[in-house]
């Protein structure tokens, strides 16, 4: 069965993974500092669309350090280090914030609980030089020298985002990505780990195996079946060419969907319900669609005209609540913005070539139907209800 179309597709995927974490990983290497600053490492944090640059000068035990991430003028960002174990309690932080004139400036305290007074105070760790803050571009950039902790290139690093209100530092959120905000880094080396990151990983696999699979696959199958059987020329290619898009977008969709349940399962005390249970109506309308190709009525078969119906009408759900999901996933993993332009230029794209392909196609389909409609005496062959 039509494997040269299935083999492109699962390039095509392989070639969206790529860029897609190309993307990520150009991120940080690509940031510019104000005063020609430069840093000789940097590392794009898993959550938050925060990064941390920083260049270590092993003979002091200090390191110069940019934290940048993306908040509006009515959020504040904090970047610290945790000397004694991985997560918010015990951290000395750095906070900005600005006030409602936008100046901004930067707040050193020591969260001992997960309330914290945040008074300013001593951080558990030298400050040699700074901190300074700058607020440009939608992003916070704190400058600062620190002494390491213990003189250890491996710190517990942890960094968060939230709202301000008339100025003042609120709770940050604890969606998902704000929890697993923590990860140990090396400032040697650069690497980094965390508990997150396993979990993190998992979450952007479930985000890209979807959105190839539902947001990609299924709709250019469906733009195959409605578009290329128009052509005779192309048929029964056009027929295998749309089973191969359907079944690779479905394998690889149920095993997103199922990584998305075991990730929902593992989330304990966050469910986000409407885009789980979206998830649930896409894969039972998905396995009705499996099974309508096996009780596929003959093309002469009466009730064939009922079955296009209910084919098409499934269809096209699956795919309208495939695009809803795909953008409330996005709203939930905060993934870089990379991976959501992404997506909008293959949506938009998608729309254009079926744009286009109605165009040239509709005069053709008539045609082929009035031919049809004459040639047929008992017949209701046309396009609408071919195939
Ligand atoms: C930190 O350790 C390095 C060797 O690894 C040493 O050269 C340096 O003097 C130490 N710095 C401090 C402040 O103890
Ligand atoms: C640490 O060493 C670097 C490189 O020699 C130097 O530029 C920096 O000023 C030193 N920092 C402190 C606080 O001594």
């Amino acid at each position: 069965m039509a494997r040269p179309g299935h083999t492109a597709w699962l390039l095509l995927g392989a070639a969206m993974l790529l860029f897609a974490s190309a993307a990520t990983a150009q991120d940080c290497l690509s940031a510019t500092f104000s005063g020609g600053r430069t840093f000789g490492r940097c590392n794009s944090m898993p959550t938050l669309g925060a990064s941390l640059h920083w260049t270590y000068h092993p003979e002091n035990g200090t390191a110069d350090i940019a934290f940048r991430a993306r908040s509006g003028t009515d959020g504040w960002v904090g970047w610290g280090i945790n000397p004694g174990r991985l997560g918010m309690a015990g951290s000395s932080v750095f906070i900005a914030s600005q006030d409602g004139s936008g100046t901004a400036s930067v707040l050193m305290t020591n969260l001992d609980t997960t309330s914290p007074s945040l008074q300013p105070a001593t951080l558990k760790f030298g400050v040699p030089a700074g901190p300074t803050v700058e607020y440009s571009g939608g992003a916070y950039t704190i400058f600062a020298t620190i002494l390491l902790p213990g003189n250890t290139t491996q710190q517990n690093t942890v960094w968060q985002a939230g709202p301000l209100s008339g100025g003042n530092i609120q709770p940050h959120p604890t969606a998902p990505a704000n929890l697993a905000s923590t990860q140990r880094l090396d400032f040697l080396s650069g690497s980094s780990t965390g508990a997150s990151n396993s979990r993190l990983r998992r979450r952007n696999i479930h985000g890209v195996l979807n959105a190839v699979a539902w947001g990609i696959l299924i709709p250019t199958g469906a733009i195959i079946a409605r578009y290329l059987r128009v052509f005779e020329s192309a048929d029964p290619a056009w027929f295998y060419l749309h089973i191969a898009c359907q079944c690779s977008g479905y394998i690889l969709g149920v095993a997103g969907w199922g990584l998305g349940l075991k990730l929902g399962s593992e989330s304990v005390g966050v469910t986000y319900h409407p885009h789980r249970n979206i998830g649930i109506a896409i894969f039972c309308l998905a396995t009705l669609q499996v099974f309508a190709l096996l009780l596929r009525p003959d093309k002469k078969n009466k009730y064939r005209f009922y079955w296009n119906i209910y084919h098409h009408s499934v269809g096209y759900s699956v795919i309208i609540l495939s695009a809803i999901n795909i953008f409330k996933g996005f709203d939930i993993l905060k993934p870089a913005t990379g991976y959501k332009t992404a997506y909008i230029v293959v949506l938009a794209t998608l729309g254009g070539i079926a744009l286009f392909l109605e165009a040239i196609t509709w005069p053709i389909a008539i045609r082929k139907r009035k031919r049809d409609a004459d040639k047929a005496s008992n017949g209701t062959a046309g396009w609408q209800q071919g195939a």
